[in-house]
């Protein structure tokens, strides 16, 4: 006779498993439960738009559209929650006293945030906290003091002129649309590439460098689309999912690439020492990270030098890219404004066959017109903390411990309550005069605080030199029927690429 499996010998043991599941499942939803409650707490003091009961305000970043962070900024003074799945919040502020009060202490960077950016980032600069953060950024600084950034000047200026001589085969004598946010982005690769590890690539002319900037872009939409999906949040989905696959596979070409600059850096040192050139004509960023790690021993490992080098092509090469491109476009959308740049540069260069350090200085319009334009369009749109200990902004409000407080510098920059106008391009904003009056925290494209951009002056000296030989070789106009759209991907990005006309200047 058969007996139900009820009575076999198996039944009571696999009747424990299962109890003991349901058990642990349902402590997790409990424990979810809770999480959920303390948020909510925590939060009474902030309202923001409402989020949806599973997918929260995925809506508002999803697709990376930003118009719509407009509406909110507009709506909710300060700050507000954006709720990331029921479990997870980002909370998102705007307000210079607000930023202020985050960029003056030393929270860690976001795990959120970080989770999918480690992977391509590494432990360099931007990824690291504490001590370790302390000691690479003493280690890294030196490479752009004033010396070397003068020495930049006339290296970007080949890279430009590179960049030029293809357009103008492109253009001829006819007025031409060009896309130009790919050929900007490989200038700017180029003149990375020239500038902090002193290689020749050739990328703006031999194409096989495109890879590297394909793989950027790619892991970039990736990481994007895993940030804001809370269930990518729980590795059990992530490390199964496609996107994991695909984010592993590009991380791999790019680390590939950077491994490539290393191992030829060392190469051409080794040479060097070999034939006895002693003396240096000027020392780049990759000379002073190697002689660092001479110094130091284990203090700097080859990891440690290979996330670096990783860390700085990752920030360097899409942020300046994308910034002259939007400023090309603001110049393009109002003639006025880059007439009196082209005005101010002719007087200052003349024909532009030499250009240096001082003559940079001398542009005060088209510095402007430069900060407006990262004002308008900030290319790195937010940063994000987890606070270590609870924070109390000026008004009084709080938050605890843990919480993952964003910096929408976007936000901060387009806020109505700052701003006159916000959405206006008024390089006035920025004279001297009326600067002074405004808020130490109401401007931040390159953050603010002990964690600011070490690439600034570096991306300063290479927007001026770029957008100087350019006005003086061509008058941009924009395409009505291809307007430049952006969207957030981590960095600002080109929804269509941007298309303006060139007219050669004879
Ligand atoms: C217009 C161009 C650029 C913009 C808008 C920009 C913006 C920023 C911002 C907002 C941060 C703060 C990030 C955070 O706290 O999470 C940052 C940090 C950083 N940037 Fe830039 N950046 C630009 C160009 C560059 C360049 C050219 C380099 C290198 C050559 C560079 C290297 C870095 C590094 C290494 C950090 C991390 C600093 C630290 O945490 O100590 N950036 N940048
Ligand atoms: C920095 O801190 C965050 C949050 O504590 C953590 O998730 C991340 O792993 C840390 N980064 C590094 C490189 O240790
Ligand atoms: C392009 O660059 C690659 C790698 O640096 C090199 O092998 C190749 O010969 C170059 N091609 C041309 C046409 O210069
Ligand atoms: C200050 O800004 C306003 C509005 O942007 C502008 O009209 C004015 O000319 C600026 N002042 C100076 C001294 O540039």
């Amino acid at each position: 006779m058969e007996s139900s499996w009820l009575e076999t010998r198996w039944a009571r043991p696999l009747y424990l498993v299962i109890v003991f599941f349901l058990t642990l499942g349902l402590l997790q939803v409990v424990k979810l439960y809770m999480r959920r409650q303390q948020l909510l707490r925590d939060l009474r003091a902030f309202s923001g738009p409402p989020p949806h009961w599973l997918t929260g305000n995925q809506k508002l970043f999803g697709s990376g559209h930003l118009e719509k962070l407009d509406e909110v900024v507009e709506k909710y003074p300060c700050a507000f929650p954006a709720w990331i799945g029921p479990f997870e919040v980002f909370f998102y502020i705007y307000d210079p006293d607000y930023a202020k009060t985050l960029l003056s202490r030393t929270d860690p960077k976001s795990k959120y945030f970080h989770k999918f950016l480690v992977p391509l980032l590494e432990e360099g600069l931007l990824s690291l906290n504490g001590s370790k953060w302390a000691q690479h950024r003493r280690l890294v600084t030196p490479a752009f003091n004033l010396n070397i950034l003068k020495s930049h000047v006339n290296v970007i200026a080949q890279s430009v002129n590179i960049m030029l001589g293809k357009w103008e085969k492109t253009c001829g004598t006819q007025e031409t649309v060009v896309e130009v946010f790919k050929d900007i982005n490989l200038m700017s690769l180029d003149t990375l590439m020239k500038c902090t590890f002193s290689q020749e690539t050739n990328c703006q002319i031999n194409s096989t460098h495109n890879r590297f900037i394909e793989g950027l872009t790619e892991c970039l939409e990736i990481i994007l689309k895993c940030m804001y999906s809370f269930f990518y949040h729980y590795d059990i989905f992530f490390k199964f999912s496609p996107e994991s696959r695909r984010l592993q596979k590009w991380t791999n070409i790019i680390h590939q690439y950077t491994g490539q600059v290393i191992q030829e850096k060392r190469k051409s040192l080794k040479d060097e020492k070999e034939q006895g050139e002693t003396e240096k004509k000027c020392q780049d960023f990759l000379d002073i990270l190697l002689s660092a790690q001479a110094k130091n021993g284990n203090g700097f490992s080859d990891n440690d030098l290979y996330s670096e080098v990783n860390t700085f092509m990752i920030a360097g090469v899409d942020t300046i890219g994308g910034t002259l491109s939007w400023l090309l476009y603001h110049l393009a959308q109002n003639p006025e404004h880059q007439k009196r740049c082209r005005e101010e540069i002719r007087g200052i260069l003349g024909d532009g066959s030499s250009i240096t350090w001082d003559q940079l200085g001398e542009m005060s319009y088209t510095t402007m017109c430069i900060k407006e334009s990262l004002r308008l369009c900030p290319t790195a749109t937010a940063i994000s903390r987890e606070l270590s200990k609870p924070i109390t902004f000026p008004d009084g409000r709080s938050l605890p411990a843990g919480m993952t407080v964003v910096l929408s510098i976007w936000g901060l920059h387009r806020n109505p309550n700052v701003w006159e106008n916000p959405k206006v391009f008024d390089p006035l904003r920025f004279s001297q005069e009326n600067y002074s009056k405004r808020h130490s925290h109401s401007y931040l494209p390159f953050s603010g605080g002990l964690r600011n951009c070490v690439g600034q002056h570096f991306a300063m000296t290479e927007l001026k030199v770029a957008v100087a030989l350019i006005l003086l070789r061509f008058e941009l106009t924009p395409d009505p029927t291809r307007p430049l759209i952006l969207i957030s991907k981590i960095l600002l990005k080109p929804k269509n690429g941007l298309h303006l006309y060139l007219k050669k200047i004879s």
